[in-house]
């Protein structure tokens, strides 16, 4: 990576932005923090909706921002979750959707934080991903 950000500083990023989650249906803030090649950091929380499926993920609130704000360069992405089940340590590995969002934005070795879980890369997430070229 050409950028000194520590990943621990993005999922620090992913933890702030998990409080603004919107979540009055499930109760479960995810937050995300996306690194782009220039150091920014850009950061996303799940929003709800009273139509269940219109719901957007962390992960994919914050890469979408990322391209909104101009970014193509995208590096490394990190997520949590600060609720969950109260006896085990609260987990949250990426969706299948933002997965293949993942695909289309960052590069295949790019790593993924996943908090209480360790860096993992977007190769071992979703191998043989769908691509058009
Ligand atoms: N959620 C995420 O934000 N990211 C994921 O990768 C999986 C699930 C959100 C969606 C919904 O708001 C809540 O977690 C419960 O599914």
């Amino acid at each position: 990576m050409s950028t000194n950000i520590d990943l621990d500083d993005l999922l620090a990023a992913a933890r702030d932005a998990a409080q603004h989650a919107y979540v009055p249906y499930s109760s479960f803030r995810v937050g995300a923090a996306v690194l782009t090649a220039d150091g920014t950091i850009i950061t996303g929380c799940n929003v709800e909706n009273a139509s269940y499926g219109l719901s957007n993920c962390a992960e994919r609130t914050a890469l979408f921002s990322a391209v909104a704000a101009g970014h193509r360069d995208l590096v490394a992405i990190a997520v949590t979750c600060l609720d969950g089940d109260p006896s085990q340590p609260a987990t949250l590995v990426p969706c299948g959707a933002c997965r293949q969002v993942m695909v289309e934005l960052l590069p295949a070795h790019a790593p993924v934080i996943i908090d209480q879980v360790g860096a993992t890369t977007l190769d071992e997430l979703l191998p043989n991903a769908f691509r058009l070229s």
